[in-house]
């Protein structure tokens, strides 16, 4: 059984299959999948740590996450994104980003596992595609932003959660801090690559400038018909190409724990 069901418009898919026994040339229609419809999930799916990472290897290389732990000394590449009813504040990464832009090489993929969900609806992953944004840019702005840098940090917008999380089991690090072109072909396709999570300024553009283009490109950028919004439930796999899609945690209040893998 190997099913692929697109979402609307052709952003994000759900593939019926079983992970623990998919082929070569599955793999193939994975990779193909996450150009296309820039996310993808798998529903039903009781990996073990063991076989969840075995999975991440066949899509790439698997990260470092530069911010937080591993799960145990024997997959220090999955870490664990929680968070318990008692938390107070926004959960992790509750705003529209782009996992570790502020590296000069942010991953290609993100991979979630979930191990515990509130009830279904409730805290769910917003994705928006891109391509359809850089799509959709007027002429002028495609041009403008043509060779224009923006500049990314770890202690961007979104770094508060992240900041919390690193308190109680992360990793101490300095700030990492990146630039990167705003348009970019990601897959032979132009794509709009900025992450509002971490943006700290444009390069070399004046101050009145810059709070206008960047009110206009964050707008912009999410726009609910370039969206896709997934509803977790226990043992669902999500994974997304990172650079062609941003994404969000929705508010929740309720147990959450994540499995995460990010990979080059
Ligand atoms: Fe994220």
């Amino acid at each position: 059984m190997f099913e692929i069901i697109p979402g609307k418009k052709e952003i994000g898919a759900q593939i019926i299959c079983d992970l623990k026994k998919i082929k070569k040339n599955h793999i193939k229609k994975i990779k193909y999948s996450l150009q296309k419809y820039g996310m993808i999930y798998f529903r039903n799916q009781s990996l073990s740590s063991r076989n969840y990472f075995k999975f991440a290897k066949k899509l790439g290389v698997p990260a470092d996450y530069p911010r937080l732990k591993g799960l145990n000394s024997k997959f220090t590449k999955i870490t664990v994104v929680e968070r318990k009813s008692k938390d107070k504040g926004p959960s992790f990464g509750e705003q529209f980003h782009t996992d570790s832009i502020y590296t000069k090489k942010p991953p290609r993929f993100t991979m979630l596992l979930s191990k515990l969900v509130p009830r279904k609806g409730q805290a769910n992953t917003e994705f928006s595609s891109q391509y359809l944004a850089y799509e959709n840019l007027p002429y002028s702005l495609k041009k403008k932003l043509k060779n224009l840098k923006a500049i990314y940090s770890s202690e961007g917008p979104i770094s508060i959660t992240t900041k919390e999380r690193a308190k109680e089991k992360g990793k101490q690090k300095n700030e990492l801090i990146s630039r990167h072109k705003i348009i970019k072909k990601i897959n032979r396709k132009l794509s709009i690559f900025c992450s509002p999570g971490h943006f700290i300024g444009f390069n070399n553009l004046n101050k009145k400038e810059e709070i206008k283009l960047k009110k206009f490109l964050f707008k912009h950028q999410i726009k609910k018909k370039f969206q896709y919004s997934l509803e977790w439930e226990k043992n669902q796999l999500a994974i997304w190409d990172n650079r062609s899609m941003l994404h969000q945690a929705t508010p929740f209040k309720g147990d959450r724990i994540m499995h995460r893998i990010t990979i080059y």
